[in-house]
């Protein structure tokens, strides 16, 4: 990368919105940025660099963004009273949606690039810096993205996430991703595994794969012939150091028999699925243009389940999508009820702008949507609250990430991504330990990890107790 000399000491801003997709990549961008010269601050106030990396699945999604940009004009205005520059730039979903018409809206703003440009992102800064045009970036290029994004390091503990798939061809017709990700792509095996293997030397124990449609994922196989998720994922388990392996997030047409296998033989996949299913009535789900209907997604579970006997489901609803009448709604509880989810989320449609579904006439009432809204929400409550509830007496196993907030105490999460706090000694940061599940708070476990004599016996001596 040339000209990082010229922002040393510079310092970037990243505010994230929305998916895990969005913390990746902001990560990515600090580490192209690093290269550049920059360093990642925690305060505003004194960036050089601001970005806001934004999402525009939910609705006022753009509103936020602008009201955002306007508090930012007052601190750019005073940041150049005191003789100092500072850019803003807006990235990501709301940016590739948009495009000039944030320059237009918002005269504040020096850069927006779209989720394909990252790579870009050191070359377009420095233009601004050097005080060239306002640069609006938000092509979708025939280059591939994964093929120059900086090798750097995710902060924090041992969990990590790995994006091997971007992208959307499925248009489900209330999505915007397909429109703000553009099409499907798939990053080659080879180039999934070298970066698997680097975060592993990097203290990684845990590896999400991510993908707007993950299990889409089709891409070269290290021979040059085409592999599927399911035998990518066996090929990553084979890498020494990782213990676990999920993904996200998943459409159940894309749930071939090679992944189910995968839930079958590799004990790192852990027993944890989120699959959104959107909703359990036949014709919404047509209407959605899911390619599935309720009684495909029961059958995909089941060779889950019989699979995996011990995994969990979780899912997103979409509640009040255009044409739900209160038999569609029941059909959607009736699947919950059919199911059962250890957790899940659930919204009120809202139309996005440019989406088929925005389009049709026979949109739901908000009072009505609202009301079926809170049903499904208790219903998906209850089930979660006996799921955790279920988890007391029990031994857990563990990946420790972090500090907890008291002293001795330490957090991590469980296979069922509960997380869980326990009392441990620091010395188990970044490893997996069974947790004797003592008590069930709200959405957390609370326990404490079983020490053998030795270790027992050290702790106690690092607490000056005697034994
Ligand atoms: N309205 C409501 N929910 C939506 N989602 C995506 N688009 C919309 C929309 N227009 C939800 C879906 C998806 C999750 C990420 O967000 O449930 O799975
Ligand atoms: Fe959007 Fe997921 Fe449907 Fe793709 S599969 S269009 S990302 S909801």
């Amino acid at each position: 990368m040339s000209g990082g000399g010229l922002n040393l000491g510079k310092s970037v801003f990243i505010k994230t919105y929305g998916c895990q997709m969005n913390v990746y990549d902001s990560n990515r961008m600090v580490d192209l940025l690093e290269v550049a010269g920059y360093s990642k601050t925690e305060h505003l106030s004194s960036a050089d660099l601001i970005i806001l990396n934004t999402c525009h699945i939910r609705e006022k999604a753009e509103e936020k963004v602008y009201s955002e940009l306007g508090r930012l004009t007052k601190l750019k205005t005073k940041r150049k009273e005191q003789g100092s520059k500072i850019l803003i730039a807006v990235a990501g979903c709301v940016a590739q949606a948009e495009g000039k018409r944030i320059l237009e809206r918002a005269p504040t703003v020096d850069l927006v690039f779209g989720p394909q440009t990252y790579h870009r992102l050191p070359f377009m800064v420095q233009n601004a810096m050097a005080g060239g045009k306002r640069i609006v970036d938000t092509e979708f290029p025939v280059e591939d993205k994964f093929d120059h994004l900086a090798q750097g390091s995710q902060q924090g503990g041992p969990s990590k996430f790995l994006t091997i798939q971007e992208g959307c061809d499925r248009f489900c017709t209330f999505c915007v991703v397909p429109y703000t990700r553009g099409a499907e792509q798939s990053r080659p095996a080879i180039s999934i595994a070298q970066e698997a293997r680097r975060l592993v030397a990097d203290g990684a124990r845990e590896i999400t794969l991510l993908g707007q449609n993950v299990n889409a994922w089709h891409g070269e196989s290290p021979s040059g012939g085409e592999w599927k998720l399911g035998r990518l994922i066996c090929y990553l388990a084979e890498i020494e150091g990782i213990d676990r392996i999920r993904y996200t997030t998943s459409h159940p047409k894309d749930v071939d028999d090679e992944l189910i296998n995968a839930h079958r033989e590799v004990p790192q996949l852990m027993p944890f699925l989120h699959l959104p299913v959107q909703s359990g009535s036949d014709k919404i789900l047509a209407a959605m243009n899911r390619h599935h209907n309720a009684r495909d997604y029961f059958h995909t579970v089941e060779k889950l389940r019989k699979a995996r006997p011990e995994i969990v489901l979780s899912s997103d609803f979409i509640v009040g999508f255009p044409g739900e009448e209160d038999e569609d709604f029941a059909k959607t509880i009736k699947m919950v009820n059919e199911v059962g989810y250890a957790q899940a989320y659930s919204f009120k449609y809202s139309a996005r702008p440019g989406t088929p579904a925005a389009d049709i006439i026979d949109q739901v009432e908000d009072s009505v949507a609202a009301e079926r809204l809170a049903g499904l929400q208790q219903l998906l409550r209850a089930q979660q609250d006996a799921f955790l509830s279920a988890q007391k007496g029990k031994k857990v196993k563990v990946l420790f990430e972090r500090l907890g907030k008291q002293v001795g105490q330490i957090c991590g999460r469980s296979p069922y991504m509960h997380p869980v706090h326990a009392q441990a000694p620091d010395s188990f940061l970044g490893k997996i330990a069974e947790v004797h599940i003592a008590e069930v708070k709200t959405n957390s476990l609370l326990g404490k990890v079983e020490l053998g004599k030795r270790l027992a016996r050290n702790a106690a001596v690092a607490e000056g107790v005697s034994l």
